[in-house]
């Protein structure tokens, strides 16, 4: 029997990777769409695996440039798309990448007659429509709803790649914390996520919102970065308003960095607790990459 065949836009990221994987367990061909084929030969930086081996072809392209994606979707089946801007990027935006590039990849989609479009899109996004990168998301998903096509929205919580970033701030023996760090958090493991996604296939639910088994406050999976790396917590809060104040003049001198950040500070003012599921916790998570990071000096 012909294998499906599963065209995976934003392999070489962190969810790309753990989706890559589990699709290739699963029995489908995979295509990776990415902009840098060698990156699928080394793992990620927070312990995502490399997937170049479980990758049948690769195709390079870039959200920003529309005629790069032509025929990405050939032959294929099913689409998954986690091509986002989550890091700034020179000149691009996420109206490009979140909203556009994916536009155009639907628009190939169809061309090719793909049966299902699968779309990471994110948590509590009504609530954060003043954010540039949740505008492009939700902008694509209506593209998507309009379309015709058979389609899932998968909405997560905070990856665990998001939290990785808190252990080198432990590291260096402090951290800042926008906001009182009450507000709550099920943030959720790439495996985790990938498993949904790949159901997602066979399901027939449209909207898809989840995150982790376990729920923390912000200060909490701050305080378990701190026991990763053997330090005291030493934690400096600063008011929302100081958040908004420097994100304003960061965007002045940088729209693309103002947008990324942006993200962040909506979520630190928000509690993000999804239906729970998976079986990664958080905690081992930090004390896996914290082992990592010493290894490697
Ligand atoms: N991280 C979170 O906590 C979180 C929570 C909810 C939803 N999401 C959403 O989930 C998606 C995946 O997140 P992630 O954390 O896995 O992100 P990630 O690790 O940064 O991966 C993003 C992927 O998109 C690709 N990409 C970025 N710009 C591109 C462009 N111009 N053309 C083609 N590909 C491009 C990246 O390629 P390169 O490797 O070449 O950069 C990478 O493969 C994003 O849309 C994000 O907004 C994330």
């Amino acid at each position: 029997m012909n294998k499906h065949k599963v065209l995976v836009a934003g392999a070489s990221g962190y969810l790309g990777r753990y989706a890559t994987k589990e699709f290739a367990e699963r029995g489908y061909a995979v295509r990776a769409l990415v902009r840098t084929p060698e990156k699928l030969s080394t793992p990620g930086p927070n312990l995502e695996p490399a997937i170049a081996a479980l990758v049948e072809n690769v195709v390079r392209g870039d959200a920003a440039d529309r005629a790069s994606l032509k025929d990405a979707c050939r032959d294929v089946d099913i689409v998954f798309s986690c091509m986002g801007l989550t890091k700034p990027q020179d000149n691009v935006t996420s109206e490009q990448v979140d909203h556009l590039g994916n536009r155009a990849l639907l628009e190939d989609a169809l061309s090719h007659g793909v049966k299902k479009f699968i779309y990471i899109s994110v948590f509590n996004a009504e609530k954060m429509m003043n954010v540039d990168v949740v505008k492009a998301h939700e902008l694509f998903v209506n593209d998507l709803r309009s379309s015709g096509i058979s389609y899932a929205v998968i909405r997560p919580t905070g990856f665990f790649s998001d939290m990785g970033m808190f252990l080198s701030s432990a590291r260096s023996g402090h951290m800042f914390m926008l906001g009182d760090g009450d507000n709550r958090v099920n943030p959720i493991h790439g495996a985790d996520l990938a498993k949904v996604c790949v159901d997602a296939v066979e399901n027939s639910e449209k909207e898809i919102c989840l995150g982790g088994p376990d729920t923390y406050t912000f200060n909490e999976t701050m305080n378990m970065a701190f026991e990763a790396v053997g330090k005291s917590p030493w934690i400096t809060h600063i008011p929302m308003w100081v958040g908004d104040a420097a994100l304003f003049v960061t965007g002045i001198f940088n729209r693309s960095l103002a947008g990324v950040l942006a993200f962040a500070v909506s979520v630190s003012g928000l509690d993000n607790v999804a239906p729970a599921t998976g079986s990664h916790h958080l905690k081992d998570f930090y004390r896996d990459l914290a082992a990592k990071e010493e290894k490697n000096g």
